[in-house]
């Protein structure tokens, strides 16, 4: 038998491939609430414009909350044969209040009706992924406040660089964790509009109201093309690549803490809920959770690539390729949400461990910087010859085995005859990152500056 819907013109139903390959159902049932809250709205702006009775609006309203408390109780009976959530919702209204659910989809279509439930699934994830942010820029917060002025290496090419605050290091965090904040709120601004309306492509001959429908959905305007409104997905884009951004950021943290966890460095200690064991090596304590989100994160990117792809060739207006939009954005959201949620788990649960921070802070000459700084400040030497001085002292400590600050007196003036006693003040490292004080630098009270700028963004 041809479809309820649109079987008007067949004779013959589909090939049970055909239906394989056409239903959407099975995840498209998550836009149930999304779909259900659009067609409460498009009924009611009907029922006003005069396009529908009172007493149909009325009853279709009633018969899409008990659709929706089906759906929610899992007593909905989804079916394939009804290829999509809309339909399914469509069909099952018609069973409980009959005449009037035919009277649903005038001035409408499943082109606009589908991208406005996407947006409004896709700006529900926002909010939920910027709540998500805004725990983990806390809890880093936290990190940062108790370790303000603890001293670390600071490393590039994860070599010793120069010394660094764990508060310090723990708010570059914060800074781009916010940074993914802000695109995703602004990407949010920019798809707040109203698909509904456009119906099939051309927009309608009946007298809707399409300011109606936005503001009942929160939406700031309807779209102002209709061929637009159908056919783009950037909304999506714009989410999956601000969340490609955010999860870069997530593998990074995730890829620092694996290394901070391991024995040879013991920069911290993650605690026994988001650690597992092994089966046969007594003494592990594996860092899985960060591992799985630096591992995740391919996902995410995937389904950025995926929809980018999908999208790429296609003429205007809807194609049905624009179907396979969602469940790469679904399993991208889910990931990412997971992946936030572990992380700040593993951030507000860590114990960063101040004596292996501090002892790899003073190994690897990283003070050395400091000292050619105090050649050109104190001897009036040009930059580069006091970097020269400085490498034949590294390369002196390196032969006698110690660091830069067990080197006697006498050791520095047979490299350079002007250097005082006074030097070894700047060879501590609480010294250096004290004197790194410049705006954005990693003294602690430049530190302790961000944390409370950060708390006034965040509050
Ligand atoms: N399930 C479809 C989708 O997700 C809904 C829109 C169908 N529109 C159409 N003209 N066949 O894209």
């Amino acid at each position: 038998t041809s479809n309820q819907m649109w079987g008007g013109r067949f004779a013959a139903g589909p090939d049970a491939i055909m239906e394989a390959i056409n239903a959407s159902i099975d995840f498209d049932k998550r836009l149930a609430r999304q779909d259900i809250d659009g067609s409460r709205a498009h009924a009611a702006m009907l029922a006003a414009c005069g396009i529908i009775s009172d007493s149909d609006a009325d009853a279709i309203r009633k018969g899409l909350l008990t659709v929706l408390s089906e759906i929610e109780t899992g007593k909905f009976e989804f079916s394939k044969a009804l290829e999509d959530i809309h339909m399914n919702v469509e069909a099952r209204l018609k069973e409980i209040i009959g005449e009037p659910a035919g009277r649903l989809h005038t001035g409408r279509s499943r082109n606009d009706q589908v991208a406005a439930d996407f947006r409004l699934w896709v700006r529900d994830q926002i909010d939920a992924v910027d709540a998500a942010l805004v725990a983990l820029c806390r809890a880093l917060l936290a990190q940062a406040e108790s370790g303000a002025d603890w001293v670390m290496p600071g490393f590039t090419h994860l070599q010793t660089a120069q010394p660094v605050t764990w508060g310090h290091h723990m708010l570059a965090y914060v800074e781009m964790f916010g940074r993914d904040l802000s695109r995703f709120r602004d990407a949010r601004e920019r798809m707040n509009e109203s698909p509904l309306g456009a119906a099939a492509l051309a927009g309608t001959s009946f007298p809707i109201d399409r300011n109606m429908t936005a503001d009942a959905l929160g939406f700031d305007r309807p779209a102002a093309n209709s061929l637009d409104a159908v056919s783009d997905r950037d909304f999506a884009l714009e989410f999956l690549s601000c969340a490609s951004i955010c999860a870069m950021h997530l593998s990074r943290m995730a890829e620092e803490l694996v290394i901070w966890s391991s024995a040879q460095f013991r920069f911290v200690t993650l605690s026994d809920r988001f650690s597992t064991g092994s089966s046969i090596m007594p003494q592990k304590k594996n860092p899985d959770a960060a591992e799985l989100i630096r591992a995740k994160i391919g996902r995410i990117f995937g389904a950025n690539v995926a929809l980018m792809m999908v999208m790429k060739g296609l003429p205007l207006t809807y194609s049905k390729d624009m179907q396979e939009d969602k469940e790469q954005t679904f399993d991208a959201a889910d990931n990412l949400m997971l992946a936030l949620a572990a992380m700040e788990g593993m951030v507000k649960d860590m114990q960063a461990n101040r004596e292996s921070l501090e002892a790899a802070a003073s190994s690897g000459f990283s003070t050395a910087t400091d000292l050619a700084d105090w050649l050109v400040r104190e001897l009036g030497l040009p930059f580069r010859d006091a970097h020269h001085i400085t490498g034949s002292l590294v390369a002196l400590a390196e032969e006698k085995n110690c660091d830069l600050p067990d080197l006697t007196l006498e050791d520095m003036q047979s490299v350079h005859d002007g250097i005082r006693q006074d030097v070894f003040d700047v060879l501590g490292v609480h010294n250096s990152v004290a004197s790194r004080t410049s705006y954005g630098g990693t003294a602690p009270a430049q530190v302790r500056e961000q944390i409370v700028r950060w708390k006034g963004i965040l509050a």
